[in-house]
């Protein structure tokens, strides 16, 4: 088991608990079971998904560092436990879109399911109490939360980690319809992937039956398809021997 009791903890998120790692440059992320939606109105916890999350965001990360864009990830150590860079998050989500649903559907006269071509880089202010309102670049550099430079670079990157998962997921038969990234800075002001990338975070699309393999099963109420859909990701993205690593 893991040696949590004595460890400081820095900063408990809603499915994620971070703790001081073994140095001032490194943190341990515990991925928990923890669900929530709507603005933590709904709270449930899911078996498995701690398990689920931090595989799949361990093996994302892994194939996303070896396409050229630098992420937090060191090392999975066991199951719901990653070992990371500590970085200075910028308040930003950064949501990318391939596909209209959601609240772009909800907050502009979008049709469900149109695709975007382009792609639609997105960035909203991660502030609960003021429920993550959406920014442009001139709200955000007025706020001090990024510079011009740092917005554009959140961007490049923002798209090129899309390049790489939409690739990653067409080739194992799901359409990727949109997700949330975070960044953050090391000390030299490097900006490095943060946060986590799972099915908590994306809108994950069956190719062939449309079904949905992402947490929108639990915005909808549907709370017992949800671990099975996490599994189906785990099963089709791991090999074999990535599985039996940690079975
Ligand atoms: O429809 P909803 O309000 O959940 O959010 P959205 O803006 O349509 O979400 C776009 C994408 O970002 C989806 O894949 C969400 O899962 C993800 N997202 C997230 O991971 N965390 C948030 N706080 C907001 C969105």
């Amino acid at each position: 088991m893991i040696k949590m009791v004595n460890e400081k903890l820095l900063y408990e998120g809603k499915a994620k608990s971070v703790y001081q790692g073994e140095n001032d440059e490194e943190v341990i992320i515990k991925f928990r079971d923890d669900m929530t939606a709507g603005d933590g109105a709904r709270h449930e916890s899911m078996g498995q998904k701690g398990y689920l999350n931090s595989i799949l965001c361990a093996k994302i990360f892994e194939i996303i560092e070896e396409a050229g864009v630098k992420t937090q990830f060191i090392e999975l150590t066991e199951p719901c436990v990653m070992k990371a860079m500590k970085l200075e998050m910028i308040p930003i989500e950064v949501i990318v879109r391939n596909i209209a649903t959601g609240s772009i559907v909800r907050k502009f006269p979008f049709e469900d399911k149109t695709p975007l071509n382009p792609p639609l880089v997105q960035m909203d202010f991660k502030a609960d109490e003021y429920h993550d309102p959406m920014l442009n670049d001139a709200i955000a550099k007025a706020l001090g939360i990024a510079t011009q430079e740092e917005l554009d670079k959140l961007r490049e990157l923002a798209l090129k980690v899309n390049e790489i998962m939409k690739k990653m997921f067409k080739d194992i038969g799901i359409i990727l319809v949109d997700f949330k990234i975070e960044f953050g800075k090391d000390k030299e002001g490097n900006i490095y992937l943060g946060d986590e990338i799972s099915p908590d975070s994306c809108r994950l699309w069956d190719a062939e039956t449309m079904d949905m393999l992402d947490k929108e099963l639990f915005r909808q109420g549907k709370d017992d398809e949800v671990i099975e859909a996490y599994q189906e990701v785990y099963n089709r993205l791991l090999s074999d021997e990535e599985k039996a690593k940690f079975n």
